[in-house]
């Protein structure tokens, strides 16, 4: 039996972007890291049968997070939108390759692909998601209740 207590992701203010929606979406995608990591066992066969049910719905999870970035960033003429847009496809791709070795039967470690989540998404909220963060900010007015009101991309708050 693995110990991963040390490796689960607590949400802390610093991974603020400042627009809610992302915020809670950046939340949840802690969350079902962490659920990946309270189920590396070392087992693999039950490793493996857990990954099989989950993957699909924390791929459609990223994608779903990806997608309203991106029409955030469209809506705010992020001018970092296109390398911003090449990281995100870059790491669908790359989960989608080990979904595939993965299915092929090679030999597969869940806390392998878990670590790898996990760095991927703290640093790309650390480097890549503030950058648009600065970017909203300055076009952006912060409303009472902390959310950021972002006229150009229409009526809708962050
Ligand atoms: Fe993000
Ligand atoms: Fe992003």
């Amino acid at each position: 039996m693995l110990n991963t207590s040390s490796e689960l992701v607590k949400w802390s203010s610093t991974f603020s972007v400042g627009v809610k929606i992302i915020d809670d979406q950046h939340k949840e995608l802690l969350a079902l890291t962490n659920d990946l990591f309270n189920h590396c066992i070392g087992d693999e066969s039950s490793e493996r049968a857990y990954f099989k049910k989950v993957i699909d719905k924390t791929v459609d999870y990223v994608k779903v997070h990806f997608a309203t970035e991106e029409k955030i960033m469209i809506a705010t003429e992020f001018k970092g939108y296109r390398n911003h847009k090449m990281e995100h496809d870059a790491f669908v791709l790359h989960v989608i390759e080990q979904i595939k070795t993965f299915e092929s039967g090679k030999h597969f470690t869940l806390l392998a692909f878990t670590r790898y989540l996990k760095e991927w998404v703290l640093t790309h909220i650390a480097v890549s998601d503030k950058q648009y963060f600065e970017h909203f900010k300055q076009i952006a007015a912060r409303k009472a209740d902390g959310r950021l009101s972002i006229a150009k991309a229409g009526t809708k708050d962050f």
